[in-house]
């Protein structure tokens, strides 16, 4: 990296970091959850806005729910990096925000460095990465890029049964206006989302690592199964007239643990299940879960669900339950382009990592020349309230995204530049 972190550098980061670290906290879950348009969301799209005017860029909501800050104006060529502020259910502080925070210090670490972008610069949040509250993932990115139908989107629904059309109408968005953006599309000559690194590989290839470069997202898709019995009464109901959807259901869970000694490099989880109607006493008259499955190869991604779902389907027939299958997002292999990751990691020195964990870059890299940095977590947890990256490390990640922002963006002048500025 061109400048080594300095104090100052550190402040900005603790000062913006504080600003956001008290926003969505789940008192009853532990952790954060912010979904997409809800309070603690909309609260952090405000921030995002304000602190974005601040430095002079020109803040818009586009027609998907992904906020924009642009540093120049928007033209063919621009280069882009965010990420998102919504977490999953009781997530950890880092997944998402780290990255839009660090866009905004780049902006900042790119000015101390007297760069004047030669191409535009835009920062943005992408709508519901996590699909935390809407079931699909990278919504934003998804509907900007036509990989997902504004129509089926619209009517996804949450747990409390509100349309994501009535939410975004809620807080003041339309929702007839979602759908490909090409255009938009067209202006993006480079995507880069920082994020934290969401496993121990980064430590495991270099432990002295802070920073590193991803290569690919393995495929990974998500399934829903709802498995209907006879809800009946818990104390009176015989074994043999009872047909208790949480049978199978429970046989999908452990399916879902086999997979992973069965199927080499695959991740099979259950981490959702909902019973109807949910009572101590009752035996269920049918269960929602939801199925996590990822590897590398998405023909092998298929095989898990298949055979997870035969398993299930067998303990199905035994109890005298049904079985209905959907599923409700997929996401291919995806390599980041290669020349672009190379030419970061070379310059900045670290290492070029895979990740099973995905993001709105991996559904951007299908269009444009895109590539990640993942900042060191020294725990590896992520998805919970033990995510964590050291202050220092994010300062790293700034003075890495700055770099790598640097050269795409290139500057007007670069003769005019007063090199190593410093603090303020
Ligand atoms: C998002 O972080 C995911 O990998 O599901
Ligand atoms: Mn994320
Ligand atoms: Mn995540």
């Amino acid at each position: 990296m061109r400048f080594g972190p300095s104090p100052g550098d550190a402040s900005r980061f603790v000062s913006a970091w504080s600003d956001v670290a008290g926003v969505g906290r789940d008192h009853l879950r532990g952790g954060y959850s912010r979904h997409a348009f809800d309070d603690p969301e909309m609260q952090l799209r405000q921030w995002f806005a304000e602190q974005a005017q601040r430095r002079g860029l020109e803040v818009e909501n586009d027609r998907n729910g992904n906020v924009w800050a642009w540093w120049g104006a928007p033209a063919p060529g621009a280069v882009v990096t965010g990420s998102h502020l919504d977490s999953v259910p009781g997530g950890g502080a880092f997944d998402g925000p780290l990255g839009v925070v660090s866009a905004l210090l780049a902006v900042d670490e790119l000015r101390v460095r007297g760069i004047t972008p030669a191409r535009p610069l835009a920062l943005a949040c992408f709508l519901d990465e996590e699909g935390g509250r809407f079931g699909l993932p990278c919504l934003g990115s998804r509907l900007l890029t036509g990989a997902a139908d504004a129509d089926h989107v619209r009517r996804l629904h949450d747990a409390d049964g509100m349309s994501l059309a009535d939410a975004a109408r809620r807080v003041g968005f339309d929702p007839s206006t979602m759908g490909p953006d090409p255009a938009r599309l067209a202006t993006i000559g480079a995507f880069v989302e920082l994020h934290i690194e969401q496993g121990r590989l980064l430590r495991a290839v270099d432990p002295a690592a802070v920073v590193g470069v991803a290569s690919e997202i393995v495929a990974h898709g998500r399934w829903r199964l709802t498995i209907t019995g006879q809800g009946n009464h818990a104390g009176t109901t015989a074994p043999a007239d009872r047909a208790d959807p949480m049978i199978p259901a429970a046989a999908a869970v452990l399916a879902a643990r086999r997979a992973l000694s069965g199927f080499d490099g695959a991740v099979a989880t259950v981490g959702r299940i909902i019973p109807v109607p949910g009572g101590t006493n009752v035996i269920a008259s049918a269960v929602s879960l939801w199925l996590d499955v990822r590897h590398a190869d998405a023909t092998v991604t298929a095989a898990v669900v298949d055979a997870i779902v035969a398993d299930v389907r067998a303990e199905a027939a035994a109890e005298g339950c049904t079985v209905m299958v959907q599923r409700e997002s997929m996401s291919d292999r995806v390599t980041f382009d290669p020349g672009l990751g190379l030419e970061i990691s070379g310059r900045l020195g670290v290492p070029v990592i895979p990740t099973a964990a995905g993001h709105d870059a991996g559904v951007f890299a299908a269009h444009v020349p895109t590539a990640m940095l993942f900042v060191r977590n020294p725990s590896g947890v992520s998805h919970a309230p033990d995510e964590h990256a050291d202050a220092a490390d994010c300062v790293t990640g700034v003075q890495a995204l700055a770099d790598v922002l640097e050269t795409l963006v290139g500057d007007i002048n670069p003769a005019a530049r007063h090199v190593g500025a410093g603090d303020e």
